[in-house]
């Protein structure tokens, strides 16, 4: 019988929970002994790992963040560190850690591996920065609480004819800007894998003031939070075209709340597809989506490949927000 332990570190993100039961329910329904560790790396490092079942994971599909606890461990990133991770993964005799999390966490789970403990990993993160799969789970969901948000920041804009500059997550990345720009009819979205010299400013601006004259009563524009100072951005643009302009900060209300149908499936889906991985044996794999079917990849393709923005959903933000 073939001991398995899953670990949530780094970022929560909305449906981790629906992937941990379903990893856990397929895994004790194919007969394997399952394992939590509870407090994401650090957890493991601490050797905090806890027995689970089915009913471990009861009442927990519809809930966001992860009730196996997570943490940012600096210190996984040691020798000593991965030492101390490998050394409790060896006494509670596991042969393979199933690790749902960002980017930063596969590249973890890629060096655990290397101990010769098995892995598999499970892209969940709200930022979608995972090469090699379409979605993480999480994005989705991020993505309809920040269109909300936005939805009523719009109303204030529009009242007082203001520019709202909102800063959404993403680390150094644009997948979230992006697709919560389109969704939201955003007049200009700002991500980190674009250049934004004072020359494009000052062009954004004059739009800003033809906007105005074609009786544009709102401005919405997303900026992703690798982009740098937002109130640096909103003070030039004032100062520049004389229309006010404040910035709101959506912050940790894009990493909470219910996972969205389509969140937890994706989520029940990779979790199954993990413990199938597990099931054959097979090692070191992430399970990613790519156009419409889920598979698995070697992690170093995840781990060694940096995934890019879709710069034609920036053109059509543009296209559509005359
Ligand atoms: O990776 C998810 C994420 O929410 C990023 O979008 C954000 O930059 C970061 O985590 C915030 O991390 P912390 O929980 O350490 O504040």
């Amino acid at each position: 019988m073939k001991r398995i332990a899953i670990v949530t570190p780094g970022g929560d993100a909305p449906g981790m929970n629906a992937c941990t039961r379903a990893v856990v329910r397929r895994a004790v329904a194919s007969g394997l002994e399952v394992c939590g560790i509870v407090g994401g790396y650090q957890g493991l490092i601490d050797g905090n790992i806890i027995s689970m079942g089915p009913r471990s994971v009861s009442g927990i599909i519809h809930h966001g963040g992860t009730v196996l606890k997570s943490s940012r461990c600096s210190e996984i990133k040691t020798p000593q560190g991965m030492a101390k991770a490998v050394d409790a993964l060896e006494t509670y005799m596991i042969d393979y850690l199933v690790v749902i999390g960002g980017d930063g966490s596969i590249r973890a789970a890629e060096k655990i591996s290397k101990s010769g403990i098995y892995v598999i990993g499970v892209p969940a993160s709200i930022d979608n920065d995972v090469f090699g799969t379409d979605e993480t789970i999480g994005f989705d969901t991020a993505i309809d609480t920040a269109v909300d948000a936005i939805d009523k920041i719009r109303d204030t804009a529009t009242s007082f004819d203001r520019v709202f500059i909102v800063e959404v997550m993403g680390r150094e990345h644009g997948f979230l800007a992006l697709e919560i720009g389109l969704a939201s009819g955003a007049e200009f979205v700002f991500v980190p894998e674009v250049k934004y010299p004072p020359k494009k400013i000052r062009g954004i601006c004059d739009e800003l003031k033809k906007d105005q004259k074609k009786q544009k009563t709102s401005v919405i524009i997303v900026f992703a939070e690798g982009c740098g100072d937002a109130n640096a951005l909103a003070s030039r643009i004032q100062k520049a075209t004389g229309i006010s302009a404040r910035v709101s900060n959506l912050g940790y209300i894009q990493r909470g709340g219910n996972p969205s149908a389509r969140s937890r499936n994706l989520a029940g889906k990779f979790g199954s597809y993990a413990v199938d991985l597990i099931l054959k044996s097979d090692k070191n794999k992430v399970v990613v989506l790519q156009g419409g079917r889920i598979k698995a990849i070697p992690i170093h393709h995840v781990t060694s490949r940096e995934k890019k923005i879709d710069r034609t959903t920036l053109q059509l933000i543009e296209k559509l927000a005359v």
